[in-house]
């Protein structure tokens, strides 16, 4: 682990790094790093074990309930999601018909804040069984937002979902608008449990200080997902695909092999002091495992050898050069463009996997509350006072 910066106290305030590294700002039971930072741990699984064997089904009921179903809490849970996902509003599709071509992400964290207009009672709850059905609301009615908005702003037509079929096929089904075969949809659903939680990363924690404030899941959704878009978060998959079709353009230009041409390309990225998108992680230093799951279904995709190598050839590249490992992003993004789903629903899928994070979360903080409020140091100046306008601004 990289050395932690440190606090120092201030009139009685503690004043924390820059970006709040290294502060634990509350306990939680949902998931987390291993205190030696290589493994992420989902309520006790460790990631690699639960995204190479779960379903979305298995694991949404581990990450909400705290503990894998049981055969009829398996039924239970999935005829929910399922029959959910057919009960989008029909309204929220005539809003989203006026939406115009835009980030999809807009049509989220928009259609979120509409589907809280029908689904949340004026007077929120705070009563465990009402806020888990709300969180299976949500869970599986935001992927059906994500895809409506996209098709509908592309070409005017809406691809509804088909209740019969498991969650994540149906899901890569309305983005793609056709079946995925059995190992395409295993394939998507893997990374939508891999993307499910992970501590207090920026978007759930912009959750958590929603919910602190004790507004209702669906307001604390919508922050979600707009914390969820930044590059330097969710936003990061597509950057990353965008980067390496950049690269394999410019090998075949140069008639290179891209996995030997990936080496110089990023050397000259770094070179002008650029980041190399799908690189680098707040919490892992060494090693995100949750790439190694990932890149077992690369292999079996098409080109999946091929493109293994190229990320291998990065992986090695950065960390001579920075010391950096590469995270799930830049797995997620190749094994999307082996699905050949569009970049701009890169980092909605992300949201669609954590969605399940996300509401635990929401329950976690508001059953055990306290405002999220931290102090601030100011810095700028004091004692000026008010004056009129026309002395104001005088030369
Ligand atoms: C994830 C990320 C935001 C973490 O940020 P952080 O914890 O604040 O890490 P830092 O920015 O302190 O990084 C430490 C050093 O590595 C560099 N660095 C970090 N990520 C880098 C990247 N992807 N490419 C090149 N350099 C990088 C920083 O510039 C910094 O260099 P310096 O010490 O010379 O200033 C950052 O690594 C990043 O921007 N990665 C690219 C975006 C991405 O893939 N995000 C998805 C995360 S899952």
């Amino acid at each position: 682990m990289s050395k932690q910066p440190e606090c120092k106290i201030e009139n009685g305030l503690i004043i924390a790094p820059k970006g709040l590294a290294g502060v634990v700002p509350d306990v939680t039971r949902i998931s987390g790093v291993d205190p030696k930072g290589t493994a992420t741990i989902y309520r006790g699984y460790t990631i690699d074990d639960i995204g190479e064997h779960a379903s979305f089904y298995e694991a949404a009921h581990l990450i909400l309930k705290g503990a894998l179903p049981c055969e009829d809490e398996l039924k239970e849970i999935k005829k929910k999601i399922d029959t959910y996902r057919g009960q989008v509003p029909e309204k929220i599709f005539d809003a989203l018909k006026h939406a115009r071509l835009a980030h999809p992400m807009y049509y989220g964290s928009y259609g979120v804040t509409l589907l809280g207009q029908y689904n949340a009672p004026y007077d929120w709850k705070f009563d465990e069984d009402f806020l888990y059905d709300h969180a299976l609301k949500l869970i599986a009615q935001l992927p059906v937002i994500f895809t409506a908005g996209w098709h509908l702003a592309h070409n005017g037509t809406i691809i509804r979902p088909d209740p019969s079929l498991d969650h994540a096929k149906d899901v890569l089904r309305m983005i793609l608008g056709k079946t995925p075969s059995d190992l395409e949809a295993r394939a998507f659903e893997s990374t939508l449990v891999l993307y499910m939680d992970h501590g207090f990363n920026a978007s759930t924690f912009t959750v958590r200080v929603i919910a602190s404030t004790l507004s209702d899941m669906y307001s604390a959704i919508a922050g979600g997902i707009g914390a969820l878009k930044g590059p330097l978060h969710g936003g990061a998959n597509e950057k990353a695909l965008v980067m390496l079709l950049d690269a394999k353009e410019k090998a075949e230009k140069a008639g290179k092999p891209l996995e030997e041409y990936i080496e110089e390309y990023i050397l000259d990225k770094l070179s002008r002091k650029e980041k190399i998108m799908g690189f680098g992680h707040r919490v892992y230093k060494v090693h995100d495992p949750r790439t190694d799951v990932a890149a077992k279904f690369i292999k079996q995709l098409p080109e999946g050898e091929y493109w293994l190598k190229v990320l291998h050839k990065a992986e090695e590249v950065m960390k001579r050069e920075k010391n950096l490992p590469a995270n799930i992003d830049l797995y997620t993004a190749i094994l999307y463009y082996q699905l050949k789903i569009p970049i701009p629903m890169f980092t909605p899928i992300f949201a669609m996997g954590r969605i399940v994070g996300w509401t635990s979360h929401y329950i976690e903080q508001v059953l055990n509350n306290r405002i999220i409020r931290p102090s601030e140091k100011y810095v700028g100046p004091v004692g000026l006072k008010y004056a009129p306008l026309e002395e104001r601004c005088k030369k």
